[in-house]
């Protein structure tokens, strides 16, 4: 231990540190059947074009409906929610239809071949804007084309993976608006 009280963390955990969340509903159509998936590395890339950035992998049937349609719905579940999408995380939409296994209603979307899942507060509809780390990092940038939410449904808010299958929810809101001085425009409506 270090005078400042630090002990070394062990790299290879790094991401439990700053795993950014929300955990997310991937929601995806092969041209055949929807699928879902649950992911907790996303990060948002740009404001203007709205670009997310999020990984997908080749481990997931997921990552082939995303590769050939180019489209998905991120939807943002609420923490009360959280024991079906870890659920949702933990079995392939090969040959199983997760929508109904784990109770989530498929809802058309306005310009994405995907569904929006109803039991998520929000849905990003999303294209392909840029794959060319899609195959080295499994890293895709989305762009966001339409974005819903029902301010009711979202009851708790989002909630977090730690990496270590520990969640955290968001619970308190700071609200520091005002000290957003340089950045006033973000705080606006
Ligand atoms: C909490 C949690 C977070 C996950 N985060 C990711 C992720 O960020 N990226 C990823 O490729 N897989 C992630 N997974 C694993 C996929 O959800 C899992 O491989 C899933 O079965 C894929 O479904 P699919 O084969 O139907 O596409 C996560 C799983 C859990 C439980």
């Amino acid at each position: 231990m270090d005078p400042a009280g630090f002990i070394p963390y062990p790299l290879e955990h790094v991401h439990r540190l700053i795993e950014p969340g929300p955990v997310l509903l991937v929601s995806t159509f092969d041209g055949r059947r929807a699928n879902l998936m649950t992911n907790g590395f996303n990060m948002p890339v740009s404001h203007e074009p709205p670009l997310i950035g999020l990984i997908v992998g080749p481990w997931d049937h997921s990552y082939a409906a995303l590769r050939e349609r180019g489209q998905c719905v991120l939807a943002i579940p609420s923490v009360d929610l959280a024991e079906r999408v870890v659920d949702v995380g933990n079995t392939c939409g090969r040959d199983t239809d997760k929508w109904r296994r784990f109770g989530f209603t498929p809802v058309p979307a306005a310009t994405v071949e995907a569904p929006l899942v109803a039991e998520c507060f929000a849905n990003l509809e999303c294209t392909v804007a840029d794959d060319r780390l899609a195959g080295d990092h499994h890293l895709w940038i989305l762009r966001a084309d339409r974005a819903w939410i029902d301010p009711d449904r979202r009851g708790a808010g989002e909630f977090h993976h730690r990496g270590d299958g520990t969640f955290s929810a968001n619970a308190a809101t700071v609200d520091l608006r005002h000290r957003m001085t340089k950045w006033q425009y973000l705080t606006q409506p």
